[in-house]
């Protein structure tokens, strides 16, 4: 099939009616619900590689619950991202459209910034409000990234209360960076125009301590279960981990024999094996979808500071290229590649005829197959692709629209610096 022109995807696990051991036990009265209305976890990791864990093929990171997870469950091996960068492949995730059906993109911008008045529009349906209309409790806690504010630096007009969550905990409503580090590695961070901790809709810390977000995520996962443990559920948990600058709590500091990369999925890893044996105490694993994935691959270019895709090429697309990687407005009925072993105009290749790849034979997509042999393939591929473009309405791109009025600000008097536990 035809090269992406943007290289992604990763990881993607389940558990399906999770066996519990204890034999022993005596016997669960079924739910009512059981059948047809399963407890629902999304756990996503955030640049997290293909090749990132033991159980995918790592060779030092250690074996933990998340690979205990996969071997137990059910591994899509060959899942597709729809974007490279977060905001974007969050969207889609949570609405299951393409992102320029959502204006999720930009020419300027590929994510949401504190500073821009936008997010993911309120008119789409997220899956916490589809499952709502079907009488799940939702709820949601870590990472956000599709917007903040809209007209006043404290409305939270796109926040997850707006989107159908019930229940929102801790939240890290714009993303993790080096300017987010508080250990003194860099200089001039925390920056507290990026790093906002809020509950619910509410500033609780700016900028926020890093170390211990897991572990507060972990915990308002674990209430929001025990609370909810009658059903249906539907719960999103978007991890920090293992973006860079890969902080941990000091549990986890110099776990890993990987250094601290992996001492963040040892921390991922206990987070999920933290959920799982909660729904195995609370005897509703048999009644609970659990789902682990990555949004995107990793970071290649912070070198040591990111993931693994395994045996696939490439990985997240570097934001400081994505003008010259994706060409604004998204041209299509051509076929990109997108190298970026040379960074710079060359970074796009375009390729008529395509190329093309058996993906079962080559995953890595090294051996370029004779296209002359495959005429009937490209024109069936062309006729998908001019069907897709003939009933494809983009929105206009939503993440140009700058207003630094709009950026979140605890307290004026203290220049933004608040710590309310
Ligand atoms: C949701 O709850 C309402 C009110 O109890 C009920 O009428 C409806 O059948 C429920 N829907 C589902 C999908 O269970
Ligand atoms: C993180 O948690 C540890 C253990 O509970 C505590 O000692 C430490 O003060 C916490 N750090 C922050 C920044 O809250
Ligand atoms: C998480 O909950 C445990 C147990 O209640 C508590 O000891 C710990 O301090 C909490 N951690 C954070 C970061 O709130
Ligand atoms: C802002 O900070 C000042 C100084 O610490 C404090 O007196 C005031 O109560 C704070 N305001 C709010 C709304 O928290």
């Amino acid at each position: 099939m035809m090269a992406m022109y943007w290289a992604f995807v990763i990881l993607t696990l389940a558990v399906v009616g999770h066996q519990s051991q204890a034999d022993s036990r005596t016997p669960r009265k079924p739910r009512q619900t059981e059948s047809d209305q399963p407890n629902i976890i999304m756990i996503l990791a955030d640049d997290m590689g293909y090749g990132d864990i033991a159980s995918y093929g790592h060779p030092t990171q250690e074996y933990g619950p998340v690979d205990v997870m996969a071997e137990n469950g059910l591994r899509f091996t060959q899942a597709y991202s729809s974007d490279s960068v977060c905001s974007p492949s969050r969207a889609a995730l949570l609405t299951g459209r393409l992102p320029v059906r959502l204006g999720v993109w930009g020419e300027t911008h590929r994510v949401f910034l504190p500073w821009l008045t936008t997010g993911l529009p309120r008119s789409e349906t997220t899956i916490a409000e589809a499952l709502k209309m079907q009488n799940y409790t939702t709820g949601m806690v870590g990472k956000w990234h599709l917007g903040i504010n809209q007209n006043t630096k404290t409305d939270g007009f796109h926040l997850p209360t707006n989107h159908g969550f019930d229940f929102v905990g801790h939240i890290i409503p714009f993303g993790g960076s080096y300017s987010c580090d508080n250990t003194g590695r860099y200089d001039n961070t925390p920056d507290p125009t990026k790093c906002f901790l809020y509950y619910r809709d509410e500033i609780v810390q700016q900028p926020y301590y890093q170390e211990n977000l897991t572990t507060l995520f972990v915990n308002d996962t674990v209430d929001f279960i025990r609370r909810n443990k009658d059903g249906p559920f539907f719960y999103y948990f978007a991890m920090m981990h293992p973006h860079a600058p890969l902080f941990s709590s000091a549990q986890f500091k110099g776990s890993s024999a990987r250094g601290a990369y992996g001492d963040n999925i040892n921390e991922l890893s206990w987070a999920v094996g933290t959920i799982i044996k909660e729904l195995e105490e609370l005897e509703i694993a048999e009644d609970t979808l659990v789902v682990f994935m990555s949004d995107h691959g990793p970071h290649l270019e912070y070198c040591l500071d990111a993931g693994d895709p395994g045996i696939f090429r490439a990985d997240k697309t570097p934001e400081e290229f994505a003008d010259v990687c994706l060409p604004a407005g998204y041209p299509s009925g051509h076929y990109f590649d997108c190298n970026k072993k040379s960074v710079s105009e060359e970074c796009v290749t375009e390729h008529d005829p395509p190329l093309i790849f058996d993906l079962h034979a080559d995953p890595t997509e090294s051996w370029p197959l004779d296209p002359s042999k495959f005429d009937a393939l490209i024109e069936s591929v062309q006729n998908l692709i001019s069907d897709h473009e003939a009933g494809l309405i983009r929105a206009p791109p939503l993440m140009d629209t700058e207003n630094r009025d709009m950026i979140p600000c605890c307290n004026e008097t203290t220049n933004c610096y608040c710590n309310y536990p």
